[in-house]
C-alpha cells in the first residue's frame, strides 16, 4: 500500500459508502483526513454541504488549519432525485445537477486553491459514474451531471497542471452502498444487474476506494485528466451474448 504519511486529504461524502471506504484507506496509509458530509449524525468532523461554496471553502480552510495544508481532494458526495424528463420535477433536476456537478466544481475550486497555496502540488479525484456513459431511466439529471463531471475533470486537469495538481475521475458501475440499497432485495432488478455485470455482482465500496486512492498517489504520477471505469466489466456487455454462435 502507498504510504501517505504527511499528506492531508479532504473527502466529501465521507460519512457513507465509497467516501467512507476512501477515508478508511487513507487513514490506513497514514494520511490526515478532513471528512466532509451533510450527515452530521454519522460524521463527527466537518459538516459541509458541497452545494454551498462557503461550506466547501470552510472545509478546506479547516483541513489547512488542523493539519497544516492540503494535498489531496476526493469529491465523492452525491445522490440523485429521480424523475423522467417529461414528468419529473424541475427543482429535482436542478438540485441533482447542482449536487453532482456543482458540488464537484466547488470541491475542485476551493480544494485546488488550497493545494495551490501549499506550492507542493497534489491530486484531485472526482467520483463520476458509469452513468456518464450509460443513461439511467428517470436519471437524466444524474447522468447528465456525471457526464459533466467527466469533462470538468479534463478541463480542471488542463488548468491545474501548472500548479502540479493532477485531476482524474473514477466511474463506478454498481456499488453496494446505502445509495443503491433499494435494488438489493433479491428481486428482478438485482438479477438483471447481475446478468449484465461480467463480475456477476455489485462492487463493495472498498473496490472503488482502491482505484480512487491509486489515482491520488505517486503510482499514478503520469495519469492526468482521465477516467477510470470501475464496473466489473458492465459497460462492455451492451451486446447480446453471441458466444454460442461464435463457438459453434
Ligand atoms: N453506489 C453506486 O452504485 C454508485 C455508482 C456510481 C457512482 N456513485 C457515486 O459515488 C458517490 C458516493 O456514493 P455512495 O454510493 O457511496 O452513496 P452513499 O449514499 O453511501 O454516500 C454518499 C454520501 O454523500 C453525502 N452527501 C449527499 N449530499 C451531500 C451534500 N450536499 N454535501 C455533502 N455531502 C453530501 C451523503 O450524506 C452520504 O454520506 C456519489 O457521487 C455517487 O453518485 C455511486
Amino acid at each position: 500500500m502507498t504510504d501517505f504519511t504527511g499528506k492531508v486529504a479532504l473527502v466529501t461524502g465521507a460519512a457513507s459508502g465509497i467516501g467512507a471506504a476512501i477515508t478508511a484507506r487513507l487513514h490506513a496509509a497514514g494520511a490526515s483526513v478532513l471528512l466532509a458530509d451533510v450527515d452530521a449524525e454519522r460524521l463527527r468532523t466537518a459538516v459541509a454541504d458541497v452545494t454551498r461554496a462557503g461550506d466547501v471553502e470552510a472545509a478546506c480552510a479547516a483541513a489547512v488549519e488542523e493539519f497544516g495544508g492540503l494535498d489531496l481532494v476526493f469529491n465523492v458526495a452525491g445522490a440523485a432525485r429521480l424523475g423522467t424528463v417529461l414528468d419529473g420535477g424541475e427543482d429535482d433536476w436542478r438540485a441533482t445537477v447542482d449536487l453532482v456537478l456543482g458540488g464537484t466544481y466547488l470541491g475542485i475550486r476551493y480544494g485546488g486553491r488550497a493545494i495551490r497555496a501549499t506550492g507542493r502540488g497534489g491530486a484531485i479525484v472526482n467520483v463520476s459514474s458509469l452513468n456518464a456513459h450509460v443513461p439511467l431511466y428517470g436519471g437524466s439529471s444524474y447522468a447528465a451531471g456525471k457526464a459533466g463531471v467527466e469533462m470538468l475533470t479534463k478541463n480542471a486537469a488542463l488548468e491545474l497542471a501548472r500548479h502540479g495538481i493532477r485531476v482524474n475521475a473514477v466511474l463506478p458501475g454498481l456499488v453496494r452502498t446505502p445509495l443503491t440499497a433499494g435494488w438489493f432485495d433479491g428481486g428482478p432488478i438485482e438479477r438483471d444487474f447481475a446478468a449484465r455485470i461480467l463480475a456477476g455482482r455489485p462492487a463493495e465500496p472498498d473496490e472503488l476506494a482502491g482505484p480512487a486512492v491509486f489515482l491520488a498517489g505517486p503510482d499514478a504520477s503520469y495519469v492526468n485528466g482521465t477516467s477510470l471505469v470501475v464496473d466489473g466489466g458492465w459497460e462492455i456487455t451492451n451486446y447480446p451474448d453471441i458466444s454460442a454462435a461464435v463457438e459453434a
